[in-house]
């Protein structure tokens, strides 16, 4: 409804010619306004689509000639009239204004979004008006047709959706990267005699944090629903500052009972590919968008993914490609040394020239809860590598074998008191059972071609920045 009480239409059903003669109500912001004489050309866009709306309005309509001075880029319009074959060059229909009305004028000389291209880093300090330039509104549709996606594809297979916590007394990755949650008055912590901090008197009666993943809990689930998987928000307080990692991401993650490490794998291939083919179907013109202007064949490219078999190597094979490569790398290449981006993109994009899962990884560089192969030197991993990001998805089959888990504990030093629940899964029915996480940023990135993590979410958490 406009403020009218008209129905609206989207600009996005409205781009076809069968559309014409019909009348229509539509309201959104001006991207430009160019006037001659007796008429006034506005482009609408109303965040349905990348293209706006040509909208022509004659000099006499009522409350134009009033309002025409408040009604620039950035205005907020709402208009009705009757769509009519444009006679002009790049648009099939436009809109002949019948009544006019601004609902939030801009005159402002220093709207930020002028009519030229502005580079992603000067939109970045504008995250609250990046969202109305072609790049960004096509991006964060596509973020939301993916998020359809994954959910219709879990359901479809049978998954419950798990809301996991957000605020957990575990550390999933044991990696020590967790932001502490806390009521403590910072100005006088409680202390106690050794000097260490009181935590029976913060909020929980224990030190708590933002969780870094799911997973734990959706192991709960996976063991008594069978398929479950959690889609949110987890917090990293890792400071690497580079294109790929953010302080708050989003994660989705499966977790299947009874399912081993070449099962976790098949579904990881379906999902992706699920996914990928729903946004190409449902997000042509934004996904022609960035074809054109962001990342040359990317369609093409992405499609070529939804029928392809992606290729699956060990670490041990991976480690072997690299040595014999003939690429001068940053970071060495030796057995036992964790895959930097560089390594990994030259196995996706130069070795296999697609999607690639690499396999069973060395224990010490992975997490405590990795099911150990035989000969405890790699534990069954699995982490996906794609073309322009490297890794989109790590996984692993689970330790659900109590006296191995025991032994990984104190072998990466995870305090027992804190995951107890998490041996009780393992000491009543234990079952072999696998999962993955997806980094939903990383997905969209590699969706739109766009090469800052930091350009696919709406509000970037980085180290030194929060603000909006
Ligand atoms: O490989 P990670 O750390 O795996 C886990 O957290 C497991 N618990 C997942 C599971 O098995 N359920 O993270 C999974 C994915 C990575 O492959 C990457 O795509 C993304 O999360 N990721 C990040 N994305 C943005 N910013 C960061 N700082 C990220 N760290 C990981
Ligand atoms: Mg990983």
């Amino acid at each position: 409804m406009d403020t009218k009480g008209n129905s609206n239409c989207r600009i996005s059903e409205l781009q076809d010619e069968s559309k014409i003669g019909t009348k229509v109500s539509l309201s959104g912001w001006v991207r430009t306004r160019r006037d001659s004489k007796e008429v006034s050309f506005l482009v609408v866009n109303d965040g349905s689509d990348v293209q706006g709306l040509q909208v022509v309005i004659d000099s006499d309509i009522e409350g134009f000639a009033e309002a025409s001075s408040h009604c620039k880029n950035g205005a907020a319009v709402c208009i009705t009239g009757t769509l009519v074959e444009s006679p002009g060059k790049g648009q099939k229909v436009e809109l002949q204004a019948e009544s006019f009305e601004l609902v939030g004028g801009c005159i402002a000389e220093d709207y930020p979004l002028q009519k030229k291209r502005h580079t992603n880093e000067f939109l970045r300090t504008i995250p609250h008006l990046r969202p109305r330039t072609n790049t960004f509104g096509a991006a964060f549709r596509i973020r939301s047709e993916a998020s359809f996606a994954i959910h219709s594809f879990f359901n479809q297979e049978g998954f419950s959706y798990i809301h996991t916590p957000i605020i957990t007394t575990s550390d999933c990755e044991g990696a020590g990267k967790m932001f502490q949650v806390t009521t403590l008055n910072q100005d006088n912590i409680p202390k106690l005699d050794s000097k260490k901090v009181d935590y029976s008197k913060d909020f929980f009666g224990q030190e708590a944090h933002l969780t870094v993943s799911g997973q734990l809990e959706a192991e709960m689930f996976a063991c008594s629903l069978k398929k479950a998987y959690t889609f949110g928000p987890v917090f990293r307080a890792e400071n690497s500052n580079t294109p790929r990692h953010l302080a708050e991401f989003w994660m989705v993650e499966p977790e299947m009972a009874f399912c081993d490490l070449a099962g976790n794998m098949e579904v990881a291939e379906r999902f992706i590919k699920f996914t990928i083919g729903h946004v190409l179907e449902k997000c042509q013109s934004d996904m022609a968008f960035f074809n054109q202007w962001v990342e040359k064949g990317i369609v093409d490219s992405l499609e070529s993914v939804v029928t392809a078999d992606f290729a699956r190597i060990t670490y041990d094979e991976a480690i072997k490609v690299l040595e014999k490569s003939k690429q001068k790398f940053e970071f060495p290449v030796a057995w036992g040394n964790d895959l930097q981006t560089e390594h990994e993109r030259y196995l996706t994009e130069e070795h296999i020239k697609g999607p690639v899962f690499v396999t069973n990884y060395p224990t010490e560089i992975k997490a405590f809860y990795m099911y150990l192969d035989e000969g405890e030197k790699t534990v069954s991993a699995m982490d996906l590598l794609v073309p322009r990001l490297g890794e989109i998805i790590g996984g692993s089959m689970r330790e659900h074998r109590e006296d191995i888990l025991l032994k990984q504990l104190d072998k990466f030093n995870v305090p027992r008191e804190h995951i107890e629940w998490y041996l009780d899964l393992r000491k009543y029915g234990t079952n072999p059972h696998s999962g993955f996480g997806l980094g939903f940023e990383r997905l969209v990135m590699y969706l739109t071609g766009l090469k800052n993590i930091r350009d696919v979410i709406p509000c970037p958490r980085t180290p030194g920045n929060a603000s909006i």
